[in-house]
């Protein structure tokens, strides 16, 4: 991001997760499914960052890692390292990274690569979320949340609201009781539910009013940075809209930053500042939401773009069907990990694995189309990149800001809170 952009709350540095396959008599480990192999971007402070790739491509799984919900295999996740310290990261990477995969293959680390590694450690020990002990990452617990695609599942069906909102609170000793009274009835408001919900049980509630619930628990803290999984898929097309006003409307109140994980690309064009593609645990492309929905330029992004419904029938665009299933992750195909699936596959696709290069301002991909050497290429090379998908933001309607919309037809259900600004106004 260019300079002057609001600090980084979260930054992702070659984070993997690999879970240990076991089997035979002695479940002995027999591989490894490779849910997240390197994975790298930030999220900056008021800052949506939208995650999207097919299902089992490993975005919930990056969630979880971006809060320690489970330990990484490797890398790190730095929480609000300061301009210096993320300039001195990219640097390190910068030497590191080209390294890595010798060392992977059983190489030695040259001499300058190791006083990088040792100073990229004093910096871990300092910022990365994955070398706090036990209370200093207690203590973080608060700033950094989630909320899960099912809201029934993830509300206890035993507790009272109030006390499902309270737990947090009564967890990290938030306040006297009195005070955490006040701030559950202050929660239940801000995501447009009344004083009297708290006396009700989560099956009293519509599907909509029980995913408020789980927001106004997630913010009970007062989070910085917060993870939505699918937070809107369980839900009818109107309580979505509902529900990602009252997302935005937060995020604008309190300069939260959001992860957005969901299959539905409009949605994630409509929220995203930024967008990360994913295919079977990499990073494909991350771009700015408009560079990527205009000139998407990974062939897979191409195809799951082209997949998003035109409504105006004069409107046409031939869609990109990938043939072929996604590959296991217990076995990635060698080189480019779409080589098997990819309309535009070329020799060298299943020897090498293509960099994550950027070629144009803020916009990444990794694919051998764009040669490395394109790497930070001059505006002239940038404006000749890739096929525009869309003539302008009319040809997708659907992807216009959700409108505040009436109240849900559920019991006792007040308005949603404040509209949303449209985004000419932000
Ligand atoms: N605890 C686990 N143990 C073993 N494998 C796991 C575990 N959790 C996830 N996986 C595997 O990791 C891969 C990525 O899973 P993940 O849930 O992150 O995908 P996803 O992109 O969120 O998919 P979806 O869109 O369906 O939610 C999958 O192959 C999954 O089976
Ligand atoms: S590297 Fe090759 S296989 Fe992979 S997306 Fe690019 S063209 Fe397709
Ligand atoms: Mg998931």
């Amino acid at each position: 991001m260019a300079a002057g952009s609001p600090p980084v709350v979260i930054a992702a540095r070659n984070v993997r997760k690999w879970f240990p396959i076991r089997g035979g008599v002695f479940s002995t480990k027999v591989g490894d499914v490779r849910a997240v192999d390197g994975v790298s971007f930030d999220v900056h402070e008021g800052e949506t960052v939208g995650l999207v790739g097919e299902s089992g491509c490993g975005k919930t799984t990056v969630g979880r890692l971006l809060l320690r919900l489970i330990e990484p295999s490797s890398g790190h996740t730095f929480y609000r390292p300061p301009p210096d310290v993320m300039a001195r990261l990219e640097a390190l990477y910068g030497v590191l990274n080209p390294y890595a995969e010798a060392q992977n293959n059983g190489g030695t680390l040259p001499a300058d690569a190791s006083a990088s590694l040792h100073e990229l450690d004093e910096i871990a020990k300092q910022y990365s979320l994955y070398r706090k002990k036990n209370r200093a990452m207690r203590d973080l617990r608060g700033k950094l949340q989630i909320v899960f695609q099912d809201p029934f599942g993830s509300l206890s069906p035993r507790m009272l609201v109030r006390d499902i909102i309270a737990e947090p609170l009564e967890i990290h000793h938030a306040g006297r009781r009195a005070e955490r009274r006040r701030r559950v009835t202050e929660l239940l408001g801000q995501v447009g539910l009344n004083p009297e919900h708290e006396w009700r049980f989560p099956h009293e509630f519509s599907g909509g009013q029980r995913q408020r619930i789980g927001i106004a628990r997630a913010l009970a803290l007062r989070p910085e940075f917060i993870v939505l999984d699918e937070p809107t898929s369980a839900l009818d097309v109107s309580v979505q809209a509902q529900i990602l006003n009252i997302l935005r409307h937060l995020q604008n109140e309190q300069r939260l930053s959001y992860l957005f994980i969901s299959h539905h690309l409009s949605v994630v064009r409509a929220m995203s500042q930024r967008v990360v593609v994913m295919y079977l645990g990499k990073v494909v492309e991350r771009a700015t939401t408009d560079s990527l929905f205009s000139t998407p330029l990974h062939p897979y992004t191409q195809a799951l773009l082209s997949a998003i419904p035109i409504p105006d029938p004069d409107l046409k665009r031939e869609r990109i069907v990938l043939q072929g299933d996604v590959p296991s992750p217990a076995a990635p195909p060698p080189g480019c990990r779409f080589h098997t699936r990819c309309p535009a596959v070329m020799p060298v696709c299943s020897k090498v694995e293509p960099p994550l290069i950027e070629v144009r301002p803020d916009h990444f991909v990794a694919c051998h189309l764009y040669p490395a050497e394109w790497s930070g290429a001059p505006a002239s090379r940038a404006a000749t990149l890739g096929t525009p998908l869309a003539e302008s933001h009319d040809a997708f309607p659907e992807l216009r800001p959700p409108e505040p919309l009436e109240s849900e037809a559920a019991p006792s259900e007040p308005a949603p809170p404040e509209p949303l600004r449209s985004d000419a106004d932000r």
